[in-house]
């Protein structure tokens, strides 16, 4: 099994002190910067937009992750890509021509993902999953950090691995939501290969201490 990759959501982030703490993660064992979006339309809740992802581009060293939790994504798609995404992550729930917002994505040079809200079962990514590089499942509800953990996130990853491996696709699997040290291995071991964790770790006293612990622990 490759390492499990460690994602900081930077929505919990001190947003009065971004480029400390994106140098701490730029610093640590962690691989990818993992950027919420939020619309206060999909989700209630707003984060922040475009000229803060602008700034977090300018000195992140490392993947950027971005999850857009926003109605109508293709509208955004390649103002995206200019700001520095790599990973570029759509809501099932927000995507009526899902296979096409993809192929728009990948136009645009960066890897796509689609992410499930925890009522949507898996089985709905079937017909579109070799088109996918990476699910995310949450495992809260969307909108806010510092939720916890849905159990039923487990049986989830184990289907939604049982179908890529299935189907011969290469999809990655991601889990965003609660994530901490109580299910970090348990997810792993499930089929995750990207973990999330915002509150977690910048929550900490000394977050890349948690973070180097966090990869310990799953590698
Ligand atoms: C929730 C966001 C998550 C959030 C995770 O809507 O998508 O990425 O930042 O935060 P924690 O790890 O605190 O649950
Ligand atoms: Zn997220």
């Amino acid at each position: 099994m490759s390492q499990t990759i460690i994602a900081p959501s930077i929505l919990a982030a001190d947003f009065a002190n971004l480029q400390r703490d994106i140098e701490m993660v730029n610093n640590s064992e962690a691989d990818w910067f993992h950027i919420d979006i939020m619309d206060g339309v999909f989700v209630p809740n707003i984060s922040f937009g475009m000229p803060v992802l602008k700034a977090i581009s300018k000195h992140a060293k490392k993947t950027i992750d971005v999850h857009l939790m926003i109605v109508d994504p293709d509208r955004y798609i390649r103002t995206f890509a200019e700001l520095g995404s790599d990973v570029l992550t759509v809501h099932y729930e927000a995507c009526p021509h899902l296979h096409r917002t993809l192929q728009a994505i990948k136009t645009e040079g960066m890897k796509a993902g689609v992410a499930l809200n925890p009522h949507t079962n898996v089985s709905l990514l079937e017909d579109v999953i070799q088109d996918i590089d990476l699910v995310c499942i949450m495992s809260v509800n969307p909108g806010f950090g510092g939720q916890s953990f849905i159990e039923n996130t487990y049986d989830k990853v184990k289907q939604l691995k049982k179908m890529i491996e299935a189907k011969g696709a290469t999809t990655k699997i991601e889990i965003d939501g609660g994530v901490t040290n109580k299910n970090a291995k348990q997810l792993a071991e499930a089929g995750a290969d990207i973990l999330v964790a915002g509150s977690y770790v910048f929550g900490a006293t000394n977050p890349t201490q948690t973070v180097k612990d966090l990869k310990t622990l799953l590698n």
